[in-house]
């Protein structure tokens, strides 16, 4: 079984299927390289301030400034960054949408863009505007949107030739916690890594040859699970052992820690898209 948006939504093909020939994909379609620029520069927006206010709520990056500074100046450009990211998305789709609509990557990146609304707007925001603290409303809202990321992020791990495009959520989930945890853990954890690397090396490039795809695949898969695991590990250390540190406690730094990977997995589908 596939999940591609054809899959769940198969009676909308003939719409789908005519979108590049009428307002606005028909005009969007000769400047498409152009919105794809917007769409870009929109994600850089949404990206830097995601990041920077989110390693704000985990206690590293710009702590100079108090969390609710930092969401005085930075909250409009995230706004403008989540409706720039939609609307050029919206355009440029319009211009390729039968691409997307048998795209399962393109339906984990939606799954995803979900999760980042939700996580954005009921964790990074509210919480660096309230120095770290969060409302019972919002943690729920919180959970919901955990939950609906973990659903992205199946659903990314089904979608064949695309799935690779995992690694960046991985990679990126690794510099957070070496950027994150301090002293020994830190070094602890920049051992585990590189002894994990190096394994994975020769498994991959000595004991099985390059084209042996048959044990390749599984031991890469195997591999993104023990990364995964060890990063999860070192982060719930760190989180437990700052304990409620200056400001956020452990439930908040866990969902900002997930805040900016829902957006690094929306946007490495939104990338992977055009390899599958
Ligand atoms: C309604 C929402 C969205 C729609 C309809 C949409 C649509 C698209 C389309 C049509 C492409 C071009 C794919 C191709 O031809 O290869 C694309 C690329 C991309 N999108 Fe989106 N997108 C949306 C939201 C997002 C979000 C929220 C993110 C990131 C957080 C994102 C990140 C990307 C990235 C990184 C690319 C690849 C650009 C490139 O490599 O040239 N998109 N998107």
């Amino acid at each position: 079984m596939t999940m591609a948006p054809q899959d769940f939504l198969p009676g909308l093909a003939e719409w789908v299927h005519g979108l590049d020939s009428v307002f606005p994909g028909k005009q969007v379609k000769p400047w498409f390289a152009e919105w794809e620029v917007g769409h870009i520069l929109s994600l850089i927006v949404l990206g830097g301030t995601s990041i920077l206010l989110n390693l704000r709520l985990l206690g590293v990056g710009l702590t100079d400034e108090p969390a609710s500074e930092l969401n005085r100046n930075l909250r409009g450009w995230t706004i403008a960054g989540v409706v720039g990211i939609v609307a050029t998305g919206l355009l440029i789709g319009s211009a390729n949408a039968e691409r997307l609509y048998t795209s399962e990557a393109f339906a984990a990146k939606m799954v995803g863009l979900l999760a980042g609304i939700i996580l954005t707007f009921s964790v990074t925001l509210p919480a660096t505007r309230r120095d770290g603290e969060l409302g019972p409303i919002a943690r729920a809202a919180a959970v919901v949107g955990l939950a609906v990321f973990a659903v992205a992020i199946w659903m990314f791990a089904a979608a064949k030739l695309a799935n690779p495009g995992l690694w960046h959520v991985i990679f990126a989930g690794a510099l957070i916690v070496l950027f994150a945890a301090r002293g020994l853990t830190r070094i602890v954890y920049l051992g585990g890594l590189a002894v994990l690397l190096a394994v994975q090396q020769v498994m991959t490039n000595v004991v099985y040859r390059w084209d042996d795809y048959a044990h390749l695949d599984p031991t890469n898969k195997a591999f993104a699970w023990v990364f995964t695991a060890w990063i999860i590990a070192v982060a719930i250390v760190q989180a437990v052992a700052t304990g409620r540190g200056r400001e956020s406690g452990p439930f908040v730094k866990a969902m900002a820690f997930a805040a900016i990977l829902v957006w690094v997995m929306t946007a490495a589908a939104g990338r992977w898209l055009a390899f599958a």
